[in-house]
């Protein structure tokens, strides 16, 4: 027998099983618990909550799938939190997880919006969706969601609508085992100060791959990495057309371990005549990330509309709505992936000035410059590396 303990997030009060109890009361969900739920990707259904009432802003929403729901935590989130009457559907293969889940619904008073099934998930997208497509799947796995893609990439299909995808196998995505992301994201993964946005654009890269597959495109509406995992928000629409176009949107990102000096090449015109330019006097070993998606990262307008939709933001984790505002802006500014500052002075041994009189420098001198919410010590700017390492060194103590 489980030993269940109540829990509330946003909303929604519900039962899991009991973290301290499993756990050793380090509240450090482990994928061994009898029914998964994992307190500290709080801010990952926050987000998930304001994106779902975004996307319902200019499209409408009649039914959601969650194929790999735990103890059902994120789907009762959707249904108390969003703005609609839409009905959702949840999967797991795990017999507990499916009772607790059926128990939890029960205590939301949710019986006749929401329902649960029994079994792997990407059998039951397909079935389940026959007589009617999904509008909104959220693939949220152990681990990564490349093998529940097609499924629910058809699951929406020919209809179009919202994709959500969570990985978390972040060795894999961030070099450490770039072999395993070629393997499973059709790319490799590089050990580089910005492998979190390779990451995202990895898992990007894959979907499209899916889609194009199924004659269908992918739009990223919005991406985000934070703690161990990424996770992307797609609008996926029927049209070869629109395929076709993205297929222009893969290429590789470039890298010199040595003066950190990256660049950014289209698949269609990667050639060996155009070398990567380095930091002056830098001769070092150039490594690929890739191929992988080179298109934006959000969409400014959805954004927009996940700042303004209606949601009840007071129960949110506070840094949701400061990771939202990061979001907005850098969303213009993703062709430009991010340079960590903190990284860059590690190498050149320096000490990292205060990151605003940064910012301010590269401005002054003509270079749009944002923050980003991949990292705390990161900016996306116009400015090449060997620019803001300029900077950097002038700044030196005087920052
Ligand atoms: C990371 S947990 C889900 C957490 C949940 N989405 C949340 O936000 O709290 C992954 C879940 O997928 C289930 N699962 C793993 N493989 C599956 C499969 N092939 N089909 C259905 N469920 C599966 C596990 O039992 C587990 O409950
Ligand atoms: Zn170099």
């Amino acid at each position: 027998m489980t030993v269940l303990r109540e829990y509330t997030e946003g909303l929604v009060r519900f039962l899991s099983a009991d973290l301290e109890y499993y756990c050793g009361g380090k509240q450090q969900a482990t994928t061994d618990l009898p029914v998964f739920y994992n307190p500290r990707m709080q801010v990952n259904r926050d987000l998930s909550v304001i994106f779902l009432a975004a996307y319902m802003v200019t499209h409408r929403v009649d039914r959601v799938c969650e194929p790999l729901a735990g103890s059902g935590i994120r789907t009762l989130r959707y249904l108390t939190e969003s703005p609609g009457d839409f009905k959702a559907i949840m999967f797991d293969n795990n017999p507990e997880a499916v009772r607790v889940a059926r128990e939890n619904i029960e205590m939301n008073g949710l019986q006749d919006r929401a329902s649960v099934r029994r079994g792997d998930a990407r059998v039951l997208l397909l079935t389940e969706s026959r007589s009617l497509r999904f509008d909104f799947v959220d693939v949220d796995p152990f681990g990564s969601p490349a093998p529940f893609v097609n499924a629910a990439v058809q699951s929406i299909l020919p209809r179009e609508g919202l994709l959500a995808l969570t990985a978390t196998d972040m060795p894999a995505l961030c070099g450490i085992f770039p072999e395993v992301a070629q393997r499973k994201y059709g790319g490799l993964s590089v050990r580089a100060p910005f492998s979190h946005e390779a990451a995202a654009r990895l898992l990007i890269g894959l979907a499209t791959s899916v889609a194009g597959m199924n004659d269908a495109s992918i739009e990223p509406l919005a991406s985000l990495s934070t703690d161990h995992y990424v996770r992307v928000w797609l609008h996926l629409r029927a049209s070869k057309s629109t395929a076709n176009v993205h297929a222009r949107e893969r290429g590789i990102i470039r890298y010199c371990q040595q003066c950190s000096s990256f660049d950014v090449q289209p698949l269609a015109e990667a050639t060996t005549d155009s070398p990567l330019q380095h930091v002056p006097g830098c001769r070092g070993e150039v490594r690929a990330a890739g191929p992988l998606w080179i298109g934006s990262l959000y969409n400014t307008e959805f954004l927009e509309h996940a700042q303004t939709c209606d949601v009840n933001r007071d129960v949110l984790h506070k840094r949701s709505g400061k990771i939202l505002e990061l979001m907005r802006q850098e969303a213009a500014m993703t062709r430009w992936p991010y340079i960590d500052l903190h990284a860059l002075c590690d190498i050149y041994g320096l000490s990292p000035p205060k990151m605003a009189h940064v910012m301010e420098t590269l401005i002054e001198q003509g270079y749009k410059t944002v923050r980003t919410h991949f990292r705390p010590t990161a900016i996306r700017t116009t400015a090449s590396v060997a620019d803001v390492l300029t900077v950097l060194r002038s700044l030196r103590g005087g920052g």
